[in-house]
């Protein structure tokens, strides 16, 4: 059972989101002292509210009186306010009802049964042996119908931006942030931007086919296990399969697997979804993810081809509520089309522009997303800000691993390595 918190709206919003639950609605409280009340007189194992100061302010007070119940919060909040509530143990979900109801079910679902007592007399004694662990917070999905508009760059560097502020924000709170990326493209060239080389073709990444060899309990570690692990940018990734080998072994099975234990281990997991979304591995995809980022160049050819498959992207993305248009500056001079007629033509709400990197080839070779290597550059601070409105906490980007000396032992590793 679970207690709606929040104004008219919301709760009836979220009600509507709880239609057809596992979980029933047991109450809901406009005031924190109806929620005291219901909390006594229900015995409700969860709670949610709306990120509003009103609510939120009281929340952390409440969380440790209230161990009992699980706390769970849909909406922005900032990372103050987010460091202070998860370090409560209360859960930080989705603005989206929908998908907040989800990972909530998901959540109660994990908490064990038997982390509650009750004593002789009924009163509640706590012993809540295990609190929901992790939940992802973040999905961001990265698309475009045109080849070369830079998806897997965006990619690379929003993850590099998340794993760097993840690591920082780690070692301020002793708070583990895991951020992971999936290739999902058939031919995918993510690994050359996290450290593989593409001139030596020995060393072949971890990809989704060994995930095959996983099942929907497996642990922490052995997930990591299967994945590739770039340490300048603190960012655990996977490849699609590579060898033929592992071609005829791999299906959607193994896909949704993976897609499901990254949601059930990391925080924030981002897809690079290449061009195709026939397949059904791009819909598995598209449904898991929190945020649909739809690249574009400049390109008038580029800008029609995504026009005229709206309603193709509609289907897969089951309407537009989560998706949003980046415009991507891939080469010094453009200018077939501008802002504003984009916008016009694809008639999608604009996330960011991104400017030309001039150092990205540089990145290539040094084997880290341009973020990493120079967090001032214009570039690195448009990627940035998109990161931290996507992962919905502030204070991602401004941080180098140049400047930490890290990437600095990297190097010096790698190249001890010939
Ligand atoms: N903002 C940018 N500034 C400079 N070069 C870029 C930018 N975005 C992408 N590129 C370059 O454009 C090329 C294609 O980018 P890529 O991310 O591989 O595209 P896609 O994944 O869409 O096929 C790559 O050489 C990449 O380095
Ligand atoms: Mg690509």
């Amino acid at each position: 059972m679970i207690i709606l918190c929040g104004d008219k709206e919301f709760t009836a919003a979220a009600r509507a989101a709880f239609k057809g639950s596992k979980v029933p609605v047991s109450g809901i409280a406009a005031t924190v002292n109806d929620l005291i009340a219901l909390l006594e007189s229900t015995g409700a194992a969860g709670v949610l509210m709306p990120a509003v100061a009103e609510w939120t302010e009281n929340l952390v007070r409440l969380a440790a009186a209230r161990k009992n119940a699980h706390f769970f919060v849909a909406g922005r909040v900032r990372k103050s306010v987010w460091d202070d509530l998860t370090e409560a143990g209360v859960v930080i979900l989705s603005p989206d009802l929908q998908k907040a109801v989800r990972d909530m079910e998901m959540a109660l679902e994990r908490i064990s049964p038997t982390g509650f007592r009750y004593v002789e007399g009924g009163e509640k004694v706590t012993i809540v042996q295990k609190r929901v662990d992790i939940l992802t917070r973040t999905i961001p999905l990265v698309f475009s119908y045109k080849g070369g508009v830079g998806k897997t760059t965006t990619v690379a560097n929003l993850a590099a931006a998340t794993g760097i502020w993840a690591r920082e924000t780690e070692e301020e709170t002793g708070k583990e942030l895991r951020v992971a990326v999936i290739d999902n493209n058939s031919v995918g060239n993510l690994k050359y931007k996290f450290g593989f080389d593409s001139k030596d073709s020995d060393k072949v990444p971890r990809s989704l086919a060994g995930f095959a060899h996983l099942h929907p309990n497996s642990s922490l570690g052995a997930v990591l296990e299967a994945m590739n692990y770039h340490e300048p940018t603190n960012v655990y990734f996977v490849v699609s399969p590579e060898t033929g080998y592992e071609k005829v072994r791999y299906n959607e099975g193994i896909f949704k697997l993976c897609l499901d234990l990254l949601q059930r281990h990391f925080h924030f997991v981002f897809i690079d979804m290449g061009i195709d979304l026939d397949s059904e591995m791009s819909i598995l995809a598209a449904n898991a993810a929190t945020d649909i980022i739809v690249v574009t160049d400049r390109n008038q050819d580029t800008v029609n081809l995504i026009r005229d498959r709206r309603g193709e992207m509609g289907q897969v993305f089951g309407g537009f509520d989560r998706v949003q248009l980046v415009i991507n500056n891939h080469k010094k001079e453009n200018a077939d089309i501008g802002t504003s007629a984009i916008l016009r033509e694809l008639n999608l709400p604009l996330a960011a522009e991104l400017p030309y990197c001039t150092f990205t080839q540089k990145a290539v070779r040094k084997g880290v997303p341009a973020v990493a290597l120079d967090s001032q550059d214009k570039y690195s601070i448009s990627v940035s800000n998109l990161a931290q409105t996507l992962i919905n906490v502030t204070g991602v980007g401004g941080h180098s691993i140049t400047r930490s000396g890290r990437f600095i032992e990297y190097l010096k590793k790698l190249f001890k390595k010939g």
